[in-house]
């Protein structure tokens, strides 16, 4: 099994909506994918399934010592997707963060993954990269970061990549798959020009070639709790997350 967090350290740049999609686009592949909330809002249950806000999750079974991952697993429409909502945990306080400590909790948590036959597990976290996220991405194989295309954001990659680095002492084998550019506007000449500067100060190892665009298409299929795909005019946007999916596995392949 791959474990793939999806990870910024700004929040609203839409990872929730790549980790989705992407799954959606490793899913259809045939790959059996477990996608995993890792983040206390709770937003990836939402975008595929109506009701997950009272089930539970991920946060419980770090709390847990006992739980099973079969008793925290919600199928989806997709016989090869399923995933694994946030839940409650009532070790979590959203006003201070994750109480205990959950490094070991994540660790088991991925070889249960493993266990139970899964090809990819693709691990959404909340943003920042302390806490319950810094935990996960001490477990994973590899790492991707979408950054939204706008002057502000840009400028902060250098930094969010050096932040990487340090958690790469914690877990060396840590494959920084890259930043993936998200709600890209060509039209508009700044959102443009945020994409041209960061390839220009990034190695072009270290940004994704495929761009997802901003589209309004996306707030529709998270109304409706499904991914891009399945919308009848989806068509266009899952071709670019075919192209993430099909650059990332040629990545771990190479690697
Ligand atoms: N390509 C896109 N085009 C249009 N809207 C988008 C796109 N990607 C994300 N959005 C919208 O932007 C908002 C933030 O996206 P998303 O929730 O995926 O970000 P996030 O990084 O997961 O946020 P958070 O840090 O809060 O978890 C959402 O309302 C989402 O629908
Ligand atoms: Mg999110």
């Amino acid at each position: 099994m791959i474990t793939i967090g999806i990870s910024s350290q700004k929040g609203g740049v839409g990872k929730t909506t790549v980790a989705v999609n992407l799954a959606y686009a490793f899913a259809r592949m045939g790959r059996r994918v477990l996608i995993v909330d890792a983040d206390p809002q709770g937003s990836v249950g939402l975008s595929l399934t109506r009701q997950t806000r009272k089930l539970k999750g991920f946060f419980d079974y770090l709390d847990s010592e006992d739980m099973s991952l079969d008793s925290i697993i919600v199928p989806t429409r997709m016989d090869t997707l399923s995933l694994v909502p946030a839940g409650q945990g009532s070790d979590y306080d959203m006003a201070s963060g994750y109480q205990g400590g959950s490094a070991e909790g994540v660790c088991n948590f991925v070889n249960a993954a493993e266990e139970a036959g899964y090809d990819i597990c693709l691990i959404d976290t909340a943003a920042g990269l302390f806490g319950v996220t810094k935990d996960v991405l001490v477990e994973v194989d590899a790492v991707l970061i979408p950054q939204q295309a706008e002057p502000l954001g840009v400028r902060s990659m250098p930094k969010m990549l050096e932040a990487l680095r340090v958690i790469r002492k914690l877990n060396p084998n840590l494959h920084i798959l890259g930043v993936v550019l998200t709600m890209v506007q060509r039209q508009l000449r700044e959102s443009s020009d945020a994409v041209e500067g960061l390839r220009s100060i990034l190695p072009d190892s270290l940004v994704m070639k495929a761009e997802i665009p901003r589209d309004d298409i996306f707030i529709k299929a998270s109304a409706r709790g499904v991914p891009v795909g399945v919308m009848q005019t989806g068509a266009g946007v899952l071709m670019e997350f075919e192209k993430l999916r099909n650059e990332i596995e040629n990545k771990l392949e190479h690697s």
